[in-house]
């Protein structure tokens, strides 16, 4: 069995944005950034403040001092926009009062081989796709009827060529930005610890591997040479920021001629 890396060549940018009502106990509005998948900032309604959520993080304040300060005006600004997005889309979607969940997830993903830049912008209401980015067309893909107005209006506004430019400088910037700052979390590697299971002699083989970071790795069983295609875990996190996976395999669909190993 052989456990690989993907080198970490693709880093990524996210934002995801809740705006919800009469949810009890959950704030209005809730922000957070994550730079691959770690939580690196966050805002919220109720301390209506940005802060950073990795030390390193603030040494964005040396670039840029009024960094957190600006950057919460700017959440302040999105909350009250929630608030009248989540009654705008009511009406559309003709619900009323009661519960509801609007989100939104928005970034850009960097390759720091072909710096190469991907712009993502998503949002759904109540669980469901509303409208999404098509980056390769710059066109908006309209996931409900009711977002089809929505398409029209934006298309005719020039608006994805306006996000293609935030996410082609302002994203990509701050995405580098951050990659420097937190390169010794951000760029560590960490090997695995494997271990093997199999309840009877007839069971399939599992291979757990434990503690890897990043979480972009690959498991597979090789015989010969041969990558065998298996059945795959999900790669999940670890309570001490490395991940987990596992990967199985059942003996009996394995032709084992002579000389064949695993
Ligand atoms: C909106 O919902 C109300 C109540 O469910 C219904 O009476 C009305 O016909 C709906 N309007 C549209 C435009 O679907
Ligand atoms: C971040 O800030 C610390 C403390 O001020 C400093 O020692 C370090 O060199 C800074 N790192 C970068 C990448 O700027």
């Amino acid at each position: 069995m052989l456990v690989g890396y993907f080198l970490l060549m693709i880093h990524t940018l996210r934002y995801f944005e809740t705006a919800s009502s009469q949810i009890s106990g959950f704030p209005q509005f809730v922000g957070v950034g994550l730079v691959n998948d770690l939580v690196i900032m966050h805002y919220d309604s109720n301390t209506k403040r940005l802060v950073p959520k990795q030390e390193w993080m603030n040494n964005v304040t040396e670039e840029e001092p009024q960094h957190w300060e600006d950057e919460t005006q700017v959440c302040l600004n999105l909350e009250q926009a929630g608030k009248v997005s989540i009654e705008n889309v009511k009406q559309r979607l003709n619900v009323t009062g009661g519960s509801h969940l609007y989100q939104w997830m928005k970034g850009c993903d960097w390759d720091d081989e072909t710096d190469e830049i991907r712009g993502y912008y998503q949002d759904a209401f109540d669980g469901e796709d509303f409208i999404s980015l098509d980056w390769t067309t710059q066109t908006w893909v309209a996931s409900k009827p009711q977002a089809f107005a929505t398409k029209l209006s934006w298309e005719r506004n020039g608006v994805a060529a306006r996000w293609k430019n935030y996410f082609d400088h302002v994203c990509a910037e701050y995405l580098k930005k951050f990659m420097r700052y937190g390169e010794k979390t951000l760029k560590r590697k960490e090997l695995p610890e494997v271990w093997f299971l199999q309840k009877s002699s007839s069971s399939p083989v599992t291979c757990f591997a434990s503690g890897f970071y990043p979480d972009r790795a690959v498991l597979f069983w090789t015989k010969d040479g041969e990558e065998l295609l298996e059945d795959w875990g999900e790669i999940l996190p670890n309570h001490d920021g490395t991940f987990q996976t596992s990967v199985s395999l059942d003996l009996s669909s394995v032709p084992l001629e002579t000389g064949g190993s695993l």
